[in-house]
């Protein structure tokens, strides 16, 4: 059992710990909003939520706004959601398609590329109006996998440098061609970096997740370490976790996966830890009759579950057939609180490819019926938004595993504000949470 860890930066990763300020001071608060996110490239939203001239939605991060627009040219671009009259929050609804955006104080009105077009009584301004510099605010806009991506900072550095390697390794999962089948807010009683660790680590999931081991190996998962505090994580999937007593028969997870292949589980009785090869090489072989073009990918990403953090708020859980987009967004004044988006995509059959419109189960993953690279009728989810007392009561769910975590999370806060804890303590599978502190200290100078 081995977890390998592969360092593509310049600079060894070692354990260091931290104080438990950083989860609970409003100074350190206040310095990530200038040495965070106002510097990094943050995702944004979907492209596929702007993509005729017209159609925009409302990237809400802390005590900042970002409208995300389709301009008249079929571009994306983000504006500071601010009229410039007097200041007033200019679009008030999450996502559409607008004609412009016209403000409900005075109803000064910007086009979709962000003039400003109208301004009722100009005439009573005795300076006149300068609409050229009265036009909506840009914020830096770039695209990657079908993510509209915004970056408050003045000049910054390319995404693709910002993303460096990650890029490439991820783009054979075209998450571009993905679709939209759940969108979900959860306020969460915790700093954003608690939901961050959650997700950097494996440690917890034996014992929060025992269900993982149906489905997981998470005893020799790879992790990768990237420049600017991006981190990734592959996990053996369509197989168990050896750190329990190995069944018989393969799980209810392995031989939903077997079924959904054609292919019968009774042939792997006794044989449960064949079950990953066994999908690897049966995905192959029907993937392009079911509209799955598996080319791009190795024999071990057809089955595994990999997880990619980008920093600093993002963690991407995928497997060729779906991915979650998990996003952190933290709270405009309150350390101890944030708001945990979770957006699932599906990659649905590719019609043109497909000899019959069956669709292939991702693991451990809910399934969708699939008649084509967008269904039919598809209608895009309206985002559902609730508090994690919802998830706890039961009324609400992010899938069990999200739930676990969900419920979890607050406790993690409560125990902070202790006076019985200062510091962490990591082990060496806690890498990735060190790798995200020590980027984080970079951005921010020092902090204990
Ligand atoms: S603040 Fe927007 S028109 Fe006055
Ligand atoms: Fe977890």
């Amino acid at each position: 059992m081995t977890i390998e860890v592969v360092n593509h930066t310049d600079t060894p990763v070692t354990i260091r710990n931290f104080s438990k300020r950083r989860y609970v001071d409003p100074d350190i608060m206040a310095r990530e909003w200038d040495g965070v996110w106002r510097k990094n490239w943050l995702l944004a939203g979907l492209v596929a939520d702007v993509q005729k001239p017209g159609d925009f939605f409302v990237f809400d991060l802390g005590r900042e706004q970002i409208l995300v627009a389709c301009t008249s040219d079929g571009t994306v671009q983000g504006f500071y959601n601010v009229c410039q009259h007097r200041g007033n929050l200019l679009v008030t609804t999450e996502r559409g398609r607008a004609a412009n955006f016209r403000c409900a104080y005075h109803a000064w009105t910007y086009d979709i590329d962000g003039n400003l077009d109208i301004v009722p009584y100009e005439e009573r301004f005795a300076d006149g109006v300068p609409c050229a510099e009265r036009a909506l605010r840009p914020v830096n806009t770039a695209v990657w996998g079908g993510f509209v991506f915004v970056n408050m900072s003045e000049s910054p550095e390319p995404l693709e440098d910002f993303l460096g390697p990650v890029a490439g390794i991820l783009d054979p999962y075209r998450f571009d061609r993905m679709v939209l089948v759940e969108d979900q807010t959860v306020h969460l009683d915790c700093n954003w970096k608690a939901v961050i660790d959650n997700f950097s680590e494996l440690y917890h999931v034996d014992f929060l997740h025992p269900q993982h081991k149906r489905m997981v190996d998470c005893c020799n998962d790879t992790v990768h370490l990237f420049a600017r505090g991006h981190t990734g994580l592959a996990v053996p999937g369509a197989t168990v976790n050896p750190r329990f007593p190995v069944p018989e028969e393969p799980t209810d997870i392995q031989t939903a996966q077997l079924l959904s292949l054609d292919l019968d589980p009774a042939d792997f009785r006794g044989r449960v830890l064949d079950v990953r090869e066994a999908v690897q090489a049966r995905k192959r072989e029907i993937g392009a009759a079911r509209g799955f073009d598996y080319s791009g990918f190795e024999d071990e990403q057809l089955s595994d579950v990999w997880q990619y953090n980008l920093f600093p708020n993002v963690v991407l859980s995928f497997t060729p057939e779906h991915c979650w987009v998990m996003r952190v967004r933290p709270h405009p004044t309150d350390p101890g609180r944030c708001e945990f988006d979770k957006l699932s995509l599906v990659m649905f059959a590719d019609p043109d490819m497909a000899s019959s419109s069956q669709e292939i189960l991702g693991p451990g993953r809910h399934a969708v019926s699939a008649s084509g690279f967008e269904p039919e009728g598809h209608q895009r989810p309206e985002r559902d938004v609730f508090s994690y007392a919802a998830v706890i009561a039961g009324e609400k769910t992010m899938t069990d595993t999200i739930d676990q975590d969900v419920e979890l999370l607050s406790g993690v806060q409560t125990g902070m504000t202790s006076s019985g804890f200062d510091t962490t303590w990591l082990n060496d599978d806690e890498m990735r949470i060190q790798h995200f502190h020590n980027e984080l200290e970079r951005l921010l100078g020092e902090i204990d």
